[in-house]
């Protein structure tokens, strides 16, 4: 089961396990995956607790339970609150709101469900998308006497984007409105109307009220006007393409791990997510392009003679081909594309903006790369479905955008492949899932431009300068001791005969950088641009040395990575603010305080001190002099100098 990410369930680990096991034999025939979405208050907890209590799915010791936590907490008077059955998380109740995704597993005598329940919170995208990426139906809820808000209209363009075609639309509450049958259709046209904009032309409206029960499992007589199927009816009986068709599309399996046991045995872990695979068909290894045949299908009950989507396999090839984790085995006639740049949704989940240029870590398939994504070419206005022109994505936020990745990966289109075509963003600093995206197609421009290998290379260069390239990279707030330190160190490497460079960032944005401010967009381009001057340098066999607040540990890091860490060492001059703004030299950090200058370093922009610098200085205790000695030192220990 692909998820986007984190996600939980309040089964048992034990049942979940047990079920999903179930599933597998099953091969997942006529089974329905769907996700519910509504408001806080549009009762979706009660529809759910209902639809699992009416199917006899909970069990005497939770019915107990029910009844007691009913009466203490429920907000239903004397009868049962169906909503706490769901409500099951103790933040849940305290907060009134859901707050995770739950997967709950239910049957009918016609079929089995898997419910994924996510919270209609607004802060809450990343639970939605979480759940609906999975799932084949979306099951929408609106309260009679409200309508379709905003948020179902969010909803439904987040299943729609996420590649959910069948909706049910749940009109609830309907015994608030008198079961008006005006107000039903009302909604039912309004809401039609808007799924048809995106995309979805399956559309099944049910007047409901979960409290009662009506129209749920059994017909309610106070809708004598409604000919339609009850909810459980539509939801038996709904045709979905599930896995059978799923499995007529070319195989596809993201290599979790290296299955090695023995020094016999060597196969590939990971779950079928599209086609069919058996022993002896022909496929290829992505992005490498290797060709080659399955040998056997492993699996922990015995070989099988096919495996699909859906199914946990181990698979063994034929040939002896170098495969690892994030590589993709698919079919040889029918293989994803590879490539590094790509036009995507992105749906933003992050507290944070998103920020143009930041190097994100991205998760696709199995795969975890680095990714960059440029300003939005829109964001949408899922009201009106305007594309509206933005610098960036807030939360909720979905845009179009283009992203590069730091290596070429296998992928296919969203629309043909969720778990290839699907990836999450997640931040380098807080490790948060800020982001999903959907790949629309691959942008063709790097195709055509090739590296151009240069016969003078960096090992002729070392011999020709006397010493080796390297950049060292200082960090820290302004006024510091960054600059003078750094050109402290200057003099001394000149003294020794080394050739070398100062970029400083008070000099670089004069010139190369003048146009950038200093909003946390501009630092970040601020820092792309100078990590790639800084790397032609060292290509060209100085040593650099670098002096910038770069206040972001995302983008220190991809400089180091960007330039290599054997070329790359990170001092971070570590002086207090107390300190720093007491020195003033530049009469900043007054400013600063009389709000005559915004978005400083310390006082109202972020520093995030770095936790695994090569070096650091406590600037109140070392002066200068002694510590550019310390780094000369360290450049010898580091084979840079003699
Ligand atoms: S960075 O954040 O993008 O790395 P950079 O090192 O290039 O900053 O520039 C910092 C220098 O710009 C400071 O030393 C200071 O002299 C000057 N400066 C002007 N405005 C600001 C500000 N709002 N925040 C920090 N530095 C500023």
């Amino acid at each position: 089961m692909h998820d986007f990410h984190g996600s939980t369930s309040t089964e048992s680990a034990e049942s979940a396990e047990d079920i999903e096991r179930c599933l597998e034999r099953h091969a997942n025939k006529g089974m329905l995956r769907f996700i519910t979405c509504g408001g806080v208050d549009d009762g979706k907890s009660t529809l759910i607790g209902r639809l699992l209590y009416e199917s006899k799915l909970v069990f005497e010791d939770q019915l107990a339970a029910l009844e007691t936590d009913s009466r203490r907490v429920g907000t239903q008077g004397d009868g049962l609150d169906f909503a706490l059955l769901v409500d099951g998380l103790a933040a849940e109740r305290e907060q009134g709101i859901t707050i995770d995704v739950a997967y709950r597993y239910f049957t009918t005598q016609r079929r089995k469900f898997v419910v994924a329940d996510t919270p209609g919170h607004e802060q809450y995208t990343r639970n939605m998308v979480t759940g609906a990426s999975t799932a084949d139906l979306a099951v929408i809820l609106v309260d009679a006497r409200r309508g379709v808000l905003p948020q179902t209209r969010r909803h439904s363009y987040l299943v729609s984007l996420l590649g959910i075609r069948h909706v049910v639309l749940v009109v609830n509450k309907l015994d608030l409105v008198g079961y008006s049958q005006r107000v039903f259709d009302d909604i039912d046209a309004e809401y039609r109307a808007f799924a048809r904009e995106i995309g979805v032309d399956d559309v099944v409206a049910v007047p409901v009220s979960a409290y009662l029960g009506d129209n749920l499992t059994a017909r309610s007589t106070d809708t004598p006007w409604y000919e339609g199927p009850t909810l459980i009816e539509h939801l038996e009986t709904v045709e979905v393409e599930v896995e059978d068709e799923r499995g007529e599309r070319p195989f596809r399996m993201p290599v979790q791990w290296v299955n090695r046991p023995d020094p016999d045995f060597r196969g590939f872990s990971g779950q079928v997510v599209g086609g069919v695979v058996r022993p002896g068909d022909r496929v290829r290894v992505l992005p490498g392009g290797q060709e080659t045949t399955v040998a056997r299908i492993v699996t922990r009950d015995g070989d099988l003679a096919e495996a699909v989507p859906g199914r946990s396999v181990t698979l063994t090839l034929t040939d002896e081909i170098d495969v690892g984790r994030g590589d993709v085995l698919a079919a040889a006639d029918g293989s994803p594309g590879v490539a590094d740049q790509f036009e995507a949704q992105i749906v933003w989940m992050g507290e944070h903006d998103m920020l143009p240029e930041r190097p994100y870590l991205c998760r696709i398939g199995t795969a975890t790369v680095q990714a960059r994504i440029t300003r939005p070419k829109y964001k949408i206005n899922v009201d009106t479905l305007e594309k509206v022109a933005t610098t960036t994505l807030a939360l909720n936020e979905i845009g179009v955008c283009n992203v590069s990745f730091d290596r070429a990966v296998p992928f296919d289109p969203y629309t043909e492949n969720r778990d290839t075509g699907g990836f999450v963003l997640i931040d380098r600093f807080t490790d948060d899932t800020v982001g999903a995206g959907m790949i629309t197609h691959s942008l063709r421009r790097a195709d055509n431009i090739h590296w151009q290998s240069v016969d003078v290379d960096s090992a002729a260069r070392t011999e020709l300068m006397g010493h080796g390239s390297q950049v060292v990279w200082f960090t820290g707030l302004s006024g510091s001791g960054k600059s003078t330190i750094a050109n402290a160190l200057d003099k001394r490497l000149y003294a020794l005969g080394c050739h070398t460079y100062l970029l400083d960032g008070d000099n670089v944005r004069h010139g190369l950088c003048r146009d950038l401010g200093f909003t946390e967009a501009d630092r970040v381009e601020n820092i792309r641009r100078v990590t790639e001057v800084a790397r032609l340098m060292t290509d060209a066999g100085l040593i650099v040395l670098a002096s910038f607040i770069s206040p972001f540990e995302a983008e220190r890091r991809a400089a180091r990575e960007s330039i290599g860490d054997d070329r790359f060492c990170e001092i971070f001059v570590d002086t207090p603010l107390e300190v720093a703004e007491q020195r003033d030299r530049k009469g900043l950090y007054r400013k600063a305080r009389a709000g005559e200058l915004t978005n400083f370093t310390g006082i109202d922009s972020p520093y995030e001190a770095p936790g695994d610098a090569d070096l650091r200085i406590d600037t109140t205790v070392m002066s200068p002099e002694e510590a550019s000695a310390v780094i000369v030192e360290m450049l010898r220990a580091r084979g840079v100098i003699a």
